[in-house]
């Protein structure tokens, strides 16, 4: 470990000497200043791990020194130094953030453990903000830390470095594109490209001329000579998305080329030597896909050297609010509006949610709600209808046009009793209207009995 080093303000030479002599035999390294302003103009230039100082000095004084580091946002630990009887000040000193004092005359042992206690104090806050850092700028771009997200970070970093094939496998929008390209940006490809196809895109034909290329000549329309998508990833990484979407025949050409690592341009027979990394990715269970004749089975295992498999965000509730948090800003700066925090119920609101879009449609809601808010606190109000109707799952097979007035925000409380109630009240209107008030007919279009519409209609108008 380097050695640490203490800075010593006071404005006797004496006392500071005594310090040294003391700290010194520790191995500390120790710096001087004979007031707050000199301890500031220290503090510019030498990396320093903790200041003691004492209270009374001209200029700027004790006091003064440590509202001027907390201003700073410098959270470097300080130790005060008081005189015996004095104890006082240096508690006062304590509220503008010191993290201890000692009191003179010194006693070598009191000295060297304030000081020891103030240092790993100080490691443990750098240790907490450069956390709170990662925390806010996410992973390689990603946010959240549920022990499902963790895992996936691991995996990412396990996988980077090899060359292997790497099959993703997820629902629609839990980030599969976004681990492809963390893969490629933590391996040694990462100064070549990455080169993303979605091969449920794009038609057969074209897809095999995108992804090998074509010579002059080689089908009607080919004038000119072009690379491939392969060429182009030659020393990067090649993204398939919805690889069981490839049509079978272009899926056992992919092989060959995986295989060989040489391709042949549509039309031409000179043979190319590429370089590419594969990942693939989909969001079908690549098993199955093999089974409904969707992904050619040996194309699978040679794909699926190492596979990733993305969670639902409904299985990693930990990650909803924090991403929730991190859209809402996220989209608050490019609207410049405020982002205000998020109401309770709100909140409850989306942790309850299945997010069967996962967190593709987590960041729509958000962007959606930001807009809504106007810059307040985001309310249930914001949220979108879906979120709602999940929760009260009611009405949903009524005629659409009685479903749609449920898309109008509920008001009040989200109580899910409340919320029941008061949909089901509009409902009932809503078939009453439409059935000129005839009770049976009304009773049919919302398919309960008769006598359970008599009750409710006793119990709501
Ligand atoms: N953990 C995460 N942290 C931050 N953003 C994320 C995270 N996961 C996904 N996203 C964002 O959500 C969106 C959807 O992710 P992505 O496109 O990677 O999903 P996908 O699985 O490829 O979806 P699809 O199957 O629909 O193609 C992107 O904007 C992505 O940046
Ligand atoms: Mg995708």
């Amino acid at each position: 470990m380097p050695q640490q080093s203490i800075l010593v303000v006071d404005d006797e030479a004496k006392m500071r000497r005594l310090l040294e002599i003391m700290l010194t035999q520790m191995d500390y390294e120790i710096l001087q200043a004979a007031d707050g302003m000199e301890a500031l103009e220290q503090l510019t230039s030498h990396a320093v791990d903790l200041v003691i100082t004492d209270l009374r000095m001209p200029r700027l004084d004790g006091i003064g020194l440590l509202r001027q580091l907390r201003e700073q946002h410098n959270d470097i630990p300080v130790i005060v130094v008081t005189a015996y009887g004095t104890v006082e000040s240096a508690v006062d000193a304590m509220k503008y953030g010191a993290s201890d004092y000692i009191v003179r005359p010194f006693e070598m042992d009191a000295v060297q453990a304030a000081v020891q206690r103030a240092l790993k104090l100080g490691k443990v806050q750098r240790e907490n903000r450069y956390l709170r850092q990662e925390m806010e700028q996410g992973w390689r771009g990603f946010i959240g830390s549920s022990s499902a997200m963790k895992q996936i970070y691991t995996q990412i970093e396990q996988v980077a470095p090899t060359k292997t094939g790497v099959l993703i496998q997820g629902e629609t929008g839990t980030g599969k594109e976004l681990v492809a390209r963390a893969i490629h940006n933590a391996s040694p490809r990462a100064q070549s490209l990455f080169v993303s196809i979605n091969c449920a895109a794009i038609p057969a034909d074209i897809l095999e001329s995108e992804l090998f290329g074509y010579s002059k000549g080689a089908f009607t329309g080919a004038n000119k000579e072009r690379i491939g998508k392969f060429e182009l990833a030659d020393g990067g990484t090649l993204f398939l998305d919805e690889i069981t979407e490839m049509d079978f025949n272009i899926q056992a050409k992919l092989l060959r080329v995986l295989q060989e690592r040489t391709l042949e341009r549509l039309g031409s027979n000179r043979t190319i030597a590429v370089d590419v990394r594969v990942i693939a990715a989909s969001n079908r269970n690549p098993r199955q896909a093999i089974l409904d004749q969707k992904l050619r089975e040996d194309l699978f295992y040679r794909l699926n050297v190492f596979t990733i498999a993305l969670p639902p965000l409904r299985d990693r509730l930990d990650d909803i609010l924090p991403l929730a948090r991190y859209f809402l800003e996220k989209h608050a700066k490019e609207f410049a509006f405020q982002f205000n925090g998020i109401e309770d119920d709100a909140a409850q609101c989306l942790n309850a949610y299945a997010w069967p879009g996962n967190v593709r449609e987590l960041e729509n809601m958000m962007e959606r709600a930001i807009v809504l808010s106007g810059g307040k606190t985001i309310s249930i109000g914001h949220l979108s209808s879906d979120i709602l109707e999940d929760e009260v799952q009611v009405g949903k097979h009524v005629t659409n046009n009685i479903a749609d007035s449920a898309h109008e925000p509920l008001s009040g409380r989200l109580g899910l009793n409340i919320q029941v109630e008061q949909l089901e009240k509009r409902l009932i209107q809503d078939a009453l209207q439409k059935t000129g008030d005839n009770k049976s007919k009304a009773a049919q279009l919302l398919e309960i009995s008769e006598r359970s519409l008599w009750y409710k209609i006793k119990k709501y108008m």
